[in-house]
């Protein structure tokens, strides 16, 4: 079994080997920027609780820990560059879903395929203006949609290096303005309406961090 401790830098560009452990792989790929990959997950399943939309909740939970999968390519200089990005940089992570979809085919390990349309098409907007595709409405999966509007509401209530947490009534506003824009209009407004019981699932996991809970340094992305 390959030591762990020994794994490349995955986020300066650097793929970890194809056999790393399956565990370790998501571990380390849903803790990309402080644990974005796995808040996603989390708020991905509460949202498919609270719409009653039936999917898997282990395969909804996995795809949300891997939409970012492609990240682990992109360098680190510009994931945390503690300013906004140049056109070119903003061109190198537009390609992170394709990397994505390219690195979770290349692992040895087999994922549904859920977790494959999350990592290649969770930037796709409701109105056919998102990428790396332009896919319009209904011909985003679902399970894809949960994932954009999930990515969304940890994006917009995390501090990154280039930006302050949103407040909740700003994420609350984004998602009603985005209602049938960048996503599906019942799902954005049902997230706006349940904000407070999402917020509780995000404070759960960021407690759980200032309780010390660190995964290794290695695969950790700052
Ligand atoms: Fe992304
Ligand atoms: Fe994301």
């Amino acid at each position: 079994m390959p030591d762990c401790t020994i794994a490349p830098m995955w986020d300066a560009g650097t793929l970890p080997p194809p056999s790393l452990p399956h565990k370790e792989f998501i571990k380390g790929v849903s803790n990309i920027q402080n644990g974005h990959g796995r808040r996603v997950g989390l708020l991905a399943t509460r949202i498919n609780e609270l719409a009653g939309l039936g999917l898997d909740q282990d395969i909804i939970q996995l795809a949300g820990e891997l939409h970012d999968t492609g990240k682990v390519l992109t360098g680190r200089d510009i994931l945390h560059a503690p300013r906004p990005l140049t056109p070119e940089e903003k061109g190198v992570i537009r390609k992170h879903p394709l990397l994505g979809l390219g690195v979770l085919q290349w692992y040895e390990h087999e994922f549904p395929r859920e977790v494959m349309d999350a990592a290649l098409l969770h930037h796709e907007r409701w109105d056919g203006t998102g990428y790396p595709l332009g896919l319009k409405g209904a011909h985003i999966p679902l399970w894809v949609q949960v994932i954009s509007v999930a990515d969304t509401i940890d994006a917009c209530l995390s501090k990154r290096n280039y930006k302050h947490s949103w407040t909740p009534e700003a994420v609350r506003k984004i998602l009603q303005q985005e209602a049938g824009r960048a996503f599906e209009p019942k799902l954005a407004l049902l997230c706006a309406t349940h904000l407070d019981d999402l917020l509780e699932v995000w404070n759960a996991d960021y407690a759980w961090e200032k309780m010390g809970n660190k995964l290794p340094d290695n695969l950790h992305s700052n």
